[in-house]
């Protein structure tokens, strides 16, 4: 059993969901965009993030999978559920769980806007923006985090933990064995009060 060390509480994360709605509803007054979620990870996000914008908005997912470890990306991107709708001329506002390397971002950024949307932003619950590899624009974050592997709220280590009600960080010697070094101490960013 991996050990998990609270890094965001729910409290937290309810009241910045409500934030980064105000601030959506707000740029897209009077516009309808989609918003995109990225199967699964961002299943609970979006869930609380669309109850809490007011501006009339569709929903729609797309699932993709990453090659690699439970824990290291290779930057191999596969589609395996696309979108039903069509989002040529409409305003297009991917949700996702975490930017991490970027890859992921850049893979689903470079696809959506072959189908011509009048507009592409991304909001990330998480992003650990000092592992990025790629410099692509990110519109929208809920929290910078430090370099840990995180779970909770959507996010999986090996299909478990998506239920956790906060974001918490799997130990590092849960990790060994796995092929991950997680080095970051989670010192720098304190979310806890
Ligand atoms: P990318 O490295 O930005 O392409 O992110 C790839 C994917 O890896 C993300 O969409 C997540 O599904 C997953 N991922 C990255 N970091 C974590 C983490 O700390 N916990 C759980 N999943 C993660
Ligand atoms: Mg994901």
């Amino acid at each position: 059993m991996e050990r998990i060390e609270l890094l965001i509480p729910g409290s937290k994360i309810e009241a910045r969901v409500k934030e980064l709605g105000r601030e959506i509803s707000s740029d897209y007054r009077g516009l309808k965009p989609i918003l995109v979620s990225i199967l699964k990870g961002s299943f609970l996000f979006l869930a609380d993030l669309t109850r809490a914008i007011d501006v009339p908005h569709e929903i729609d997912f797309l699932s993709v999978s990453s090659y690699g470890s439970s824990t290291e990306f290779s930057g191999v991107v596969r589609l395996l559920k696309d979108l039903g709708t069509n989002i040529g001329d409409r305003d297009v506002l991917v949700v996702e769980d975490i930017v991490d390397t970027g890859l992921t971002w850049r893979y689903i950024r470079n696809n959506l806007l072959t189908r011509g949307p009048t507009s592409l932003r991304i909001v990330t619950l998480l992003d650990k923006r000092e592992r990025r590899v790629v410099d692509v624009p990110v519109d929208y974050v809920g929290f910078v985090i430090p370099d840990r592997f995180v779970v909770g709220y959507g996010l999986d280590y090996q299909e478990r933990y998506r239920n956790l009600p906060y974001i918490g960080a799997l130990d590092d010697s849960s990790l060994q064995g796995s092929g991950v070094s997680y080095q970051g101490s989670g010192k720098e960013n304190d979310f806890r009060n």
